[in-house]
């Protein structure tokens, strides 16, 4: 089918837009960086696992990151290389799987490693272990996203680290960012470095994690680059990786929606849409932020909707909150014209999914005579097939 992507107006149904040149675009800046500053950048799969666009990923980069048994299979199936893994917590009924599907395996805590790290290596002989460290320092504003915030679950804290670490252990993992611009990867290096440089002599490798938005127009990249060569500079032995989720699919795309009906309520105009915050664009709701839409005003104080064109817009799920405000239109908005969210395609696809390919629970019936009976199990193939 051709479209105008102006307006998509052949579209009369939701699609998720994903365009390939602006993809192609971040790509290229991404290895780009990766190149003049001598790092790996790595794609996290749970901003972005669009598998059937890993041919288009694999002409600019080589390597992914997983944080689930899915994540880690995806990866090695559908990328063609094993991953990058680190989970919060991993499980004995997975963690044979993973291992086999990773190259890079990062613990979140020393019981895990305790626990793990001798079949880690048993499944796997070629894989390179690592922990991941919390500095204690992040300048991410929302808590939701704030890996350093007090009482996390992420990382060791330097004072728990043995002076001596132990020797199958290659690498760090540093994960402090979200959507942040290079001033504060500095800010933060300072922190990172003053609690954990003195057990880089002990490594091989260290993963800055994600959340480097370097594909932002006003991201300073030449400052990014100059930061990485400086490191590279102090501790040249170290091999350096970034493992961007967002940078991947930011602006790439865009959510094609249509208006169904158009409600009002004393003083509220809501113009109910084929899609829903809740299930179609949850970080709008989580955050949370005001996607922009295409050809209208954000109202970022939305009250009532008094102007004739201003709207709510609402999802077409019956959580009472599924609806957000306001926007102003320049015209009076018609049953079945699109709306258009921008910058839909990082996060949206994979939440909607099974985020971060967390294994799904089973649902069972638990009959009078307390016979458990598995309605549904879920698989590896449920995940993948759902971004077919
Ligand atoms: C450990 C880890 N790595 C990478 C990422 C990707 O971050 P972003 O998509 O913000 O670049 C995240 C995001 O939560 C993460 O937790």
């Amino acid at each position: 089918m051709k479209t105008d992507p102006k307006n998509y107006k052949e579209l009369t149904q939701p699609v998720y837009v994903l365009e390939e040149d602006r993809l192609r675009k971040n790509l290229s800046l991404i290895a780009n960086v990766a190149k003049k500053a001598n790092v790996e950048i790595i794609l996290a799969f749970k901003a972005y696992a669009l598998w059937k666009t890993f041919p288009i990923f694999k002409e600019y980069i080589s390597a992914t990151t997983a944080s689930s048994l899915s994540e880690a299979h995806l990866g090695y199936e559908e990328f063609g290389t094993p991953c990058h893994t680190f989970s919060p917590a991993y499980t004995d009924y997975e963690f044979e799987e993973i291992a086999k599907y990773s190259s890079h395996l990062t613990f979140n805590s020393l019981t895990q490693y305790d626990r793990y790290h001798l079949k880690a290596r048993q499944y796997n002989k070629a894989l390179s272990l690592g922990l991941r460290v919390n500095p204690e320092y992040s300048e991410v504003g929302t808590l939701l996203y704030n890996p350093c915030s007090p009482g996390t679950r992420f990382g060791i804290l330097a004072e728990k680290l043995p002076e001596i670490l132990p020797e199958d252990v290659d690498g760090f993992h540093v994960h402090c960012h979200c959507e942040s611009g290079s001033d504060v990867f500095e800010r933060t290096l300072v922190h990172i470095e003053e609690k954990f440089a003195k057990w880089f002599p002990q490594l091989k490798w260290i993963n800055f994690g994600g959340g480097h938005l370097m594909t932002r127009a006003d991201y300073d990249i030449d400052k990014l680059i100059q930061i990485l060569q400086h490191f590279h500079s102090r501790y040249p032995w170290l091999k350096v990786i970034l493992e961007p989720g967002s940078a991947f699919g930011w602006q790439t795309g865009s959510l094609v929606s249509q208006v169904v009906d158009i409600v009002e309520y004393r003083g509220y105009r809501t113009a109910i849409l084929n899609v829903s915050f809740t299930a179609h664009m949850p970080d709008c709701l989580e955050m949370p932020y005001h996607p922009t839409v295409r050809g209208a005003e954000t109202l970022e104080n939305g009250g009532e909707t008094t102007e004739p064109t201003t709207y709510r817009l609402g999802g077409n799920s019956c959580l009472s909150g599924d609806w957000m405000g306001n926007w102003r239109f320049d015209h009076k908005l018609q049953i079945g014209e699109n709306i258009i969210f921008e910058d839909m395609l990082h996060y949206t696809t994979v939440k909607t999914n099974t985020f971060n390919g967390i294994s799904h629970p089973a649902i069972a019936l638990l009959h009078s005579n307390n016979e458990l009976e598995m309605l549904r199990e879920y698989s590896y193939e449920d995940y993948r097939v759902r971004m077919d």
